[in-house]
């Protein structure tokens, strides 16, 4: 037998569009397909720089963020730190912001925020963390903003400044008009910061209108700065941020001044920088131009020039950085129309599939159209996703004769009002005593839940049958709308997946009870068709 060598050459990729800056920006950028990747990337860095400052026997000074974005670094340390031994030994921080007023143990207090997302779960020495305190004083609190800012000088000044970006700019709690210069202080928060805050403070009235912050000229003084954003709410502002102007009225614009600044975005969060929406504009090599990428230029086109995809010409294409698609695809008029069939086909009144004996000459087939009618089953999250976000399609399946299923995934008992609460017991207290059930049981209640609301504080807990009673109400509600869509009762199926079930925004991970409960309802449902 003879062996032969085959010669390996290193694979050359092209890399996605999103991989590759345009000169639009003017901040070093990384965009990664998922928020996933960007969290263990940065974490790496972190845990790297840890362990670097710890080989030269020195403390590791980090600057840290709240919010959803840099839990899944956190996460990742702590994995870090379980998996690896990454020791936190070495690790002085210090928080960016804190509400003020706040006291520690409240619920959305950043103190609580951390301890609950890193510091518990690491062996970071607690006189090591430094927050902002929520509890100083109308007359403290001026000093307390210079002792931290003294604080932070004493550790030497911070090695890597971890930072999310609010939908106004900010960064810290750093408002629009914040200036390049300003220190740790007070500041009033924004309208839409009160807005995007009010979910973890059960109502925009219960959100504290102030907050204490590091100040921007605070930020720029650390030795490097990471900077994250996910999700699609953040794209427009990330653009701005890192294309636009430096500009008071978008404090993250200010870290295009700061030498070691880098943004890390996912695909969503860079979905309005150049780069993604446009690469053709600037590509310095040639696109790797696939269906997704051509439909998405057309469609741009059409939008850039405001005309029909039907009329765009080879003009239109010229003009706008779009010779190479065209030179490569022929005419105008074939690109025009094999998007405009694209997007037509994905526009249906059948969205169950069409039986063959209603399609008309000229309907083309789509997968699935062989089954008909279907089982469906659909997951809604809470009682009421299912018709809000597709009650059309919903009665529509309903209607063309499919057996449509509905999974309610949780109680959904967080977002019942109080008010209603009581609404509802004190209708129950009135059918008991009305109908001659034991009404004395149900007075009872409605006399301990009405005390347990009043003392209740915004944010707090529910107790366990107050919970029960929100989610009985969801329940009720939930039924209405399948009875109202025609699903019948025997096919709404309340999962309430015990990860939900803490009473606060903030959830447990899922855990395998929660994945039984689905699979045993898909065995259950056997040979769905999932919408
Ligand atoms: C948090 C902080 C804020 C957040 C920003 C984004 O300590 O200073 O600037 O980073 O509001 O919040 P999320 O990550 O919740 O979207």
């Amino acid at each position: 037998m003879s062996l032969t060598t085959i010669e390996t050459k290193p694979v050359t990729r092209t890399p996605a569009y999103f991989e590759t800056p345009s000169p639009a920006e003017r901040m070093t950028t990384r965009v990664f397909e998922r928020a996933k990747d960007v969290s263990a990337t940065v974490a790496r860095e972190i845990a790297d720089l840890i362990r670097a400052k710890a080989a030269c026997g020195e403390q590791c000074v980090l600057g840290l963020a709240t919010g959803s974005t840099p839990t899944g670094v956190y996460d990742e340390l702590v994995r870090l730190h379980r998996e690896e031994g990454l020791s936190f030994a070495n690790v002085v921080t210090f928080n960016l912001d804190e509400y003020w007023p706040m006291r520690p143990q409240e619920l959305q207090s950043y103190h609580r925020f951390m301890r609950e997302h890193l510091f518990d779960r690491v062996d970071i020495p607690a006189a090591n963390t430094h927050i902002p305190d929520g509890t100083a004083s109308e007359d403290d609190v001026r000093a307390m903003c210079d002792r931290y800012e003294q604080a932070i000088r004493a550790a030497g000044g911070i090695d890597l400044q971890l930072l999310g970006i609010g939908r106004t700019g900010h960064i810290g709690f750093n408002e629009p008009g914040s200036s390049r210069n300003c220190r740790t202080r007070v500041i009033t928060l924004d309208r839409v910061t009160l807005k995007d805050a009010a979910s973890d403070f059960f109502g925009e009235e219960n959100v504290p209108t102030r907050a204490v912050t590091m100040g921007v000229g605070t930020i720029l003084e650390a030795k490097r700065v990471v900077m994250l954003a996910f999700g699609e709410g953040k794209a427009p502002v990330v653009a701005r941020a890192v294309q636009g102007p430096v500009t008071i009225s978008v404090a993250a614009s200010f870290l295009q001044e700061h030498a070691n600044a880098q943004v890390y975005l996912d695909l969503a969060a860079a979905a309005e920088l150049e780069r993604c929406k446009a690469p053709w504009c600037s590509a310095a090599h040639a696109l790797h131009w696939d269906d997704a990428l051509a439909r998405k230029a057309v469609i741009w086109l059409a939008r850039t020039t405001k005309k029909a995809i039907l009329k765009l010409t080879t003009e239109d294409y010229n003009e706008h950085h779009l010779q190479d698609l065209l030179a490569l695809r022929g005419k105008a008029y074939d690109l025009n129309i094999m998007v405009f069939r694209d997007l037509q086909r994905s526009i249906t009144g059948w969205p169950g599939g069409k039986p063959a004996s209603r399609k008309r000459v000229g309907d083309t087939h789509r997968a699935g159209d062989e089954l008909f009618p279907k089982r469906v089953l659909i997951f809604s999250p809470h009682p009421d996703d299912d018709v809000i976000s597709m009650g059309g399609t919903l009665i529509r399946l309903v209607d063309q004769g499919h057996e449509v299923h509905v999974a309610y995934q949780t109680s959904g008992n967080i977002a019942v009002f109080d008010a209603e609460a009581l609404r509802f017991l004190d209708f129950a207290t009135d059918f008991n005593s009305a109908f001659g059930f034991d009404a004395a049981k149900t007075e009872l209640m409605e006399s301990d839940v009405a005390k347990a609301l009043r003392a209740k504080r915004p944010g707090e807990v529910d107790a366990a049958a107050v919970q029960k009673l929100k989610g009985i109400i969801r329940r009720g509600e939930a039924r209405a709308a399948g009875l109202y869509c025609g699903v019948t009762d025997e096919h709404l199926h309340f999962l309430d997946m015990p990860f939900y079930e803490t009473g606060r925004v903030r959830k447990k991970p899922l855990g395998t009870d929660d994945i039984e409960l689905v699979k045993s309802l898909l065995i259950r449902t056997e040979r769905i068709a999932c919408v």
